[in-house]
Parts: C-alpha cells; sequence; structure tokens
C-alpha cells in the first residue's frame, strides 16, 4: 500500500540548538515542509533579535538543497511588553508566541507566573492576529500530576477566552478528553495540536514491566479513555486539530536519570507514526487534512506545494541516534514501525 500526501508541516517542535540541533534537524526536514519551532532554549528566545540569528543558524545547519523553512516563536515572559509583540509581528518571520507556565516543564524557568502579567502582551497578539501557544498545565505541586491539564483549563483557559475573546490560540499537545471539549467549544479562533506519541500510547507504556523513563513526557500520557479521545479528535476531520509532533530530543543519560528529563523523541518516524495511529481507526483519508492543510489554514500560510510518499513497510528503528556528543534513544528503539518514507 502506498500514500501521497501534500507534504506535512510541524506544527510544534524542539530543535535545540548547536550540535544537538545538528544531530536532529535532518529527520525533520526529510518529512515537513515547516516547523513551528519551540523558544525553549537554555537562554529562552524572548526577543525578535534572538528569534532571528536563532532561525539563521537553523538555516545553516540545514542540508543542503532541503527545502525546509522554520517558523519561529518567541518565549512570553511576565515582562514582554506590547512594542516586542509588533516588532516580532512585523519581523515576518515569527510566526506565534509560546506561553510556558514558570516550573512547568523544560526550561520553563523564566516562563510566566502571572497571567496578569501578560495582558498588554496578549492584548497585542489579538490585535495583530498573532497565536498564543500554550503549555495548558498548573505548575501547583499539590495538583495530580494527570489532572494538570483539566484544572489548567478551568482555572487558566477559559477565564483568558472571556478576557481575550478574538485571541488566536492555540492548545498544545492536548492529552485529555477535556482539552479536546475545550478546543471543540472555542469558537475558530481556538485550535489544539496532537503528538504521535500521545495518539499511540496510554500511561501504562511509562510502567510496562518496570519504569520506561523514554516514555517520559510532560503533560504526561494519560488513561486509555483520553487517548481514544485524542485519536477521534485527530481522525474526524475537524480543522481545529492539526499536527504537533512535540519531538523533544534529551540525551539518553538525562533521562535514564533517578531525575529523568520529560519528552519523546518522534522526528525519526514522525509521519509515519502518525499514519499507525490514523489506521488504527482506518481513517488514512483523513490524515493529509490533519498533517498538511488544517495547520497552515489556521496560521494563514499556503499550502506545500512538495508531496511526500508513505509505504506501508516495515523497518526497524535503530537503538539510538547521535545528539551532538551524546545520543538520544528514539520512539519504538529497536522495535518496528509499520510505514516508510518513499524516496522524494
Ligand atoms: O515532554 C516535554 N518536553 N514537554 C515539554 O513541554 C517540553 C519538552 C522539552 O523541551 O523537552
Ligand atoms: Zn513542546
Amino acid at each position: 500500500m502506498k500514500l501521497v500526501l501534500k507534504q506535512p508541516d510541524d506544527w510544534h517542535l524542539h530543535l535545540r540548538d548547536r550540535e544537538a540541533m545538528h544531530s536532529v534537524l535532518a529527520h525533520t526536514a526529510a518529512r515537513f515542509g515547516r516547523a513551528i519551532i519551540m523558544p525553549n532554549l537554555r537562554t529562552p528566545v524572548t526577543d525578535t533579535g534572538a528569534a532571528r540569528d536563532y532561525r539563521q543558524r537553523i538555516l545553516d545547519a540545514l542540508p543542503a538543497n532541503a527545502g525546509f523553512r522554520p517558523l519561529m516563536t518567541l518565549y512570553l515572559t511576565d515582562n514582554t511588553d506590547a512594542a516586542e509583540i509588533i516588532r516580532a509581528h512585523e519581523s515576518g518571520y515569527i510566526h506565534a508566541v509560546k506561553l510556558y507556565p514558570a516550573g512547568a516543564t523544560t526550561n520553563s524557568a523564566a516562563g510566566v507566573t502571572r497571567m496578569e502579567n501578560t495582558w498588554s502582551a496578549l492584548e497585542a497578539m489579538q490585535d495583530c492576529g498573532m497565536p498564543l501557544l500554550v503549555h495548558g498545565e498548573v505548575t501547583a505541586p499539590e495538583v495530580d500530576v494527570f489532572d494538570r491539564e483539566m484544572v489548567f483549563i478551568d482555572k487558566i483557559l477559559e477565564p483568558l477566552l472571556r478576557r481575550f475573546p478574538t485571541l488566536k490560540l492555540v492548545l498544545e499537545h492536548i492529552t485529555t478528553r477535556q482539552g479536546i471539549e475545550f478546543v471543540l467549544r472555542g469558537g475558530d479562533q481556538v485550535a489544539g495540536t496532537l503528538t504521535a506519541h500521545h495518539l499511540l500510547l496510554n500511561r501504562n507504556a511509562i510502567f510496562a514491566g518496570g519504569i520506561r523513563p523514554h516514555h517520559y513526557c510532560l503533560p504526561i500520557l494519560k488513561r486509555e479513555a483520553h487517548r481514544e479521545a485524542l485519536l477521534e479528535a485527530a481522525t474526524g476531520g475537524n480543522p481545529k486539530f492539526f499536527l504537533g509532533t512535540d519531538s523533544a530530543p534529551h540525551a539518553r543519560h538525562a533521562k535514564e536519570s533517578a531525575c529523568g528529563c520529560a519528552g519523546l523523541y518522534t522526528s525519526h518516524a514522525a509521519i509515519e507514526l502518525y499514519a499507525e495511529a490514523f489506521e488504527q481507526l482506518d481513517r488514512l483519508d483523513r490524515l493529509e487534512g490533519f498533517a498538511s492543510v488544517f495547520g497552515a489554514d489556521f496560521y494563514g500560510l499556503p499550502h506545500n506545494e512538495t508531496q511526500i510518499t508513505l509505504l506501508k513497510e516495515d523497518w526497524q528503528v535503530p537503538e539510538s541516534y547521535p545528539l551532538g556528543s551524546a545520543e538520544l534513544v528514539p520512539m519504538r528503539a529497536g522495535e518496528v514501525v509499520h510505514w516508510r518514507l518513499g524516496a522524494q
């Protein structure tokens, strides 16, 4: 079996920087036309100049003839002002602003401590049509880790939408039925991204026969009923839901640790893994909309003119890939993926 798709885009990607970025970029560039690049570098990308420089480093690291285009984002802080938003918007290469609640995940210490501190930035974003990309989890340690998305929706997102009713907003890497329902309740300006790993795995994968640090990510995997709700949304043909891998490379030693980092690496087989997920519900005909059309429409960008081919063929994922001077353990390491990317 063979599937030909308009070239997809990844609307949520962690590329890191320098040697690590050089190691992982080709996986994304082989599959995707564009990707929204997360700004949570060790020194977060908080202004337009930093985004311009980071974009240039990505372009310099691309394989020759790669048609891939990075779409940059700004990291929202308590101090982001309206003037910075306008500069970002006018740059032409910054397409969104990312909200990390302070302390929610990797490199989020400089994130937002109180939403009130962001009102002037959000107002400017609402005015110029710049989307807010949301890591939707509360950080209060007393809230159960499996409930953090749900509580964030009630406590933060619902009031935010009432205050900024026309702000474009993407709830990133949705992991719960409540997240899906939030996006469905919102107007056309509210959308959501779904990762391949949250479509394919439930929380049992973190504990299969022992603790599995390579299946630890944030928001954490949830129970099967939530996975089913995500898969239904992804394959349902609703343009509010589109592809965002949240592929997040970490060195093996940083994950296989007493306090392991959050993130799954999926860029090596991203579109192939989504094909597996869509195949579970026999809805491969809906993959192109989800992967190659709805996200571009939401961002007001043209569809890619190139195509990719997927073949229904098993291949074995390597045990590891290089990550700078270290190595990373990809999703399905040493195991089989059932779709293969055809030669371009
Ligand atoms: O699992 C995750 N890894 N979730 C995030 O929100 C951040 C990401 C990372 O940067 O490693
Ligand atoms: Zn992410």
